[in-house]
């Protein structure tokens, strides 16, 4: 890669590190890669889905077709804690966490090298998103018209991966990361004395053997070779200490590779919340949201993206999926793609998705960018 353009991707990497944006308030990121890709000559769009940015670089020939490239750009509601760093960042309380900042200069890298590479014909889609951790970004930019206003008959993306070697490329067979739903269990009883128990209905109590028998789904109603994972993560209740409450509610996220896997996990915590009201005397309200489904990538695309990376870099096939999600499923569910990681390096000294101590690896990214371009020219090559 030349010399100056890596220059340059870490140049560009680091200024969004510094300057950080909160999911659904990217104006300044989504300005930022607006003016980079408006100095390279490539068509923008902005303001697709909130904050979103589409570059379109169009080339006469032989192909046709067009394919999508995916980043996402926004950060999160965590404070750095790498005092000496040069590029640290310069909003309180906000911090690049997760190297969506790496994501976003990887993909300007990909465009100037598509820009610079002659051996090409179709149209390239470049889709910066918003709002990725939990802003409803990919919605967003779909129900804004993604696939019609600028057509793309596939779609690759890649998420940064610390623990994997620094480059290298994990292809999954299938799903790679999980579909989860959010969950809020309230038991509602009697309130009353702490020391009168008998003249109260204490919901304290069932949501106790709640968080426990919750656990029960995963252990004994899943199938072992199955993935699901249940975490209770919020339990809100009571006002004072001599006081049994009226209420307490149970918060917490399901995770799973399956649609029939999740179907398991809501009917088994639907069952145990009023199997444990009944025992208990109480009332009790199960309300879950459904978040991202699996990102599953597609046969023939997940080839492509394989065959595009062993160009690039070293491949792995033999990961197993993470159970995170990822807001890019819901452009799977429109077009083929694939999704891919790029090893991060060791992940140690908090170098750790949503760790405080997390830098993205500036050393990845010409492997990054080359690794989109290359999957962008396989695909437009593609029969
Ligand atoms: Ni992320």
């Amino acid at each position: 890669m030349d010399p100056a353009l890596v220059e340059s991707l870490t140049r560009w990497r680091r200024h969004l590190h510094a300057n950080p944006a909160l999911t659904l308030q990217e104006a300044p990121t989504a300005a930022f890669v607006a003016a980079r890709l408006r100095e390279m000559g490539v068509e923008v769009t902005e303001g697709v889905g909130g904050h979103g940015v589409v570059g379109t670089i169009r080339r006469g020939g032989a192909s046709n077709r067009s394919v999508g490239l995916r980043a996402d750009m926004d950060a999160l509601p965590i404070e750095e804690a790498n005092p000496g760093l040069p590029h640290r960042s310069t909003v309180p309380g906000v911090m690049h966490a997760c190297g969506h900042d790496g994501h976003t200069a990887a993909l300007l890298g990909a465009a100037a090298l598509l820009l610079a590479d002659e051996g090409w014909s179709g149209t390239v889609r470049l889709v910066f998103q918003p709002a990725e951790e939990g802003g409803g970004g990919a919605r967003s930019m779909i129900e804004d018209g993604l696939f019609r206003r600028f057509p793309m008959e596939r779609i690759f993306g890649w998420h940064n991966w610390p623990g994997l070697a620094a480059g290298t490329v994990a292809v999954h067979e299938g799903p790679v990361m999980a579909a989860g739903a959010r969950f809020e269990i309230a038991f509602e009883g009697h309130a009353g004395h702490a020391a009168l128990p008998h003249l109260t209905r204490d919901p304290m109590l069932g949501a106790g053997h709640c968080i426990v028998a919750l656990q029960s789904i995963v252990a004994r109603n899943l199938d072992p070779l199955d993935a699901g994972v249940i975490s209770v993560t919020i339990a809100e209740a009571g006002e004072a200490q001599n006081q049994v409450p009226r209420r307490a509610v149970l918060k917490g996220t399901m995770r799973f590779l399956r649609d029939a896997a999740g179907a398991t996990l809501e009917a088994g915590m639907r069952r145990v919340a009023a199997g444990i009201a009944a025992a208990f005397g109480l009332e009790a309200a199960v309300e879950i949201r459904p978040g991202v489904p699996v990102t599953a990538n597609h046969p023939a695309e997940r080839d492509l993206a394989a065959a595009a990376a062993a160009e690039v870099t070293e491949v792995r096939r033999d990961l197993a999926p993470a159970m995170t999600g990822e807001d890019f499923a819901w452009f799977l569910r429109e077009v083929p793609g694939c999704f891919v990681w790029i090893g991060n390096g060791p992940a140690e000294d908090g170098r750790e998705l949503h760790n405080p101590c997390y830098d993205f690896n500036d050393a990845i990214l010409p492997v990054a960018s080359r690794y989109l371009a290359a999957v962008a020219r396989r695909a437009l090559a593609a029969e």
